[in-house]
């Protein structure tokens, strides 16, 4: 799409790459920032990680929380949304019989650990199905507000659901959590870089999200939101000099979330250079491109498979995913990158078989012409 950004991606050329949705790919100006702060603290760790380290998270919880639109003290790094998400969830008090609402498109790691919660506490974990193809927000919101009942205490959605790619319209679902005392937990791994996060207009309770998808940020980068009024009561996963602190912050929340043993956190303080070099490639230019040839790539493959389209256009950002054939998935998504050098996803969703195509801005139509190719081959 823009040869001099694709320069920048350390990604192998051999390979077309289509699957930025799972782990994110950093561009070489991220990944050195990333080493100078790695050099930083080796030179001297007791002076960067004995002290100099909460300065430093500031600054970057700072330019983070100015990207999101939020306070900066009401977010904490982690490594990763399933970290966030289970200490979110670990920390609430769930009772027997209260219901948690979601729905029937949320990712495998944190269905199991509601399943998990509700197994030790007796409440339920509802997943309302979101019947494909997705094309009215209105069905949607009534759909899922229709479950809603006296013991609904927590809404657990994604705004960008990772098997099927759909972007869910979640504000008006957090308006009616808030006016009915439930708390909304959104799971936003896929948003920051992507589409746009106003956290503080979608005013969700709690919200993560990871910076190392389509942020481009290194690896184990993101993300907990979690409005003051709540902040105390999450525990942190891990128990470090931050409980019961000696020498307490003006936050618990910070003090609980931001040491969890000694570790490299350098990948967080790369987000200052992270934003700036998404600025500085104008990349919300960038996401709207990725979207059209998005939209170009799924109406090609529907069109060569004969399938019909998942949803509407609307609710598609940079990934759509595909209903396919395939009796094994793993074994279809190691023959694309090996028979045909296409790293592409396979994923079950339901009984089903999907791939999902994720454009970012090193991909071109020639990606998509050798996915068609490919395609062709092995369906046809
Ligand atoms: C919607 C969604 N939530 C949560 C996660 C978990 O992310 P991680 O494995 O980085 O914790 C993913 C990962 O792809 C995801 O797609």
């Amino acid at each position: 799409m823009l040869p001099n950004i694709k320069s920048q991606f350390m990604l192998d050329p051999k390979i077309t790459h289509l699957n930025h949705g799972s782990f994110g790919a950093t561009p070489k100006p991220i990944f050195d920032s990333l080493v100078d702060w790695q050099k930083k603290l080796e030179m001297n760790p007791t002076k960067h990680l004995g002290y100099d380290i909460y300065d430093f998270l500031k600054e970057s919880r700072k330019s983070l929380a100015n990207y999101i639109h939020c306070d900066k003290d009401d977010i904490a790094f982690m490594p990763n949304p399933s970290t966030a998400l289970n200490t979110v969830i670990k920390s609430l008090d769930i009772k027997k019989d209260d219901e948690i609402l979601s729905s029937n498109h949320e990712y495998g790691t944190l269905d199991r650990t509601w399943n998990y919660i509700s197994k030790k506490t007796g409440s339920k974990y509802i997943q309302v199905p979101v019947v494909l193809p997705l094309e009215s927000e209105n069905d949607f919101i009534e759909t899922f507000l229709k479950h809603i009942t006296s013991k609904t205490k927590i809404i657990f959605l994604s705004q960008i659901t990772s098997s099927t790619g759909l972007i869910f319209p979640i504000k008006k679902i957090c308006e009616i959590a808030k006016q009915k005392n439930i708390i909304s937990i959104i799971d936003g791994a896929h948003v920051p870089g992507h589409i746009n996060l106003n956290i503080k207009k979608l005013n969700p309770d709690i919200y993560t999200g990871a910076c190392h998808k389509w942020m481009c940020s290194p690896k184990g980068t993101a993300f907990l939101y979690v409005t003051k009024k709540l902040q105390n009561i999450i525990k942190p996963l891990v128990i470090s000099w931050g409980y019961d602190s000696d020498l307490p912050s003006h936050s618990q929340f910070l003090d609980y979330l931001q040491w969890q043993g000694t570790n490299d956190i350098s990948s967080y303080l790369t987000i200052p250079d992270t934003i700036n070099f998404l600025e500085k490639n104008n990349w919300k230019s960038i996401s709207q491109k990725c979207r059209e040839l998005n939209i170009w790539a799924r109406d090609e493959v529907n069109k060569l498979l004969k399938i019909e389209s998942i949803s509407d256009d609307k609710f598609l950002g940079q990934m759509s995913s595909i209903p396919i054939k395939s009796s094994d998935i793993l074994e279809d998504q190691i023959e694309f990158y090996l028979k045909y050098n296409i790293q592409i996803p396979f994923f079950k969703w339901h009984e089903k078989e999907f791939l999902r195509i994720s454009i970012q801005a090193y991909n071109t139509k020639e990606d998509i012409f050798k996915l068609l190719e490919a395609l062709d081959d092995k369906y046809n």
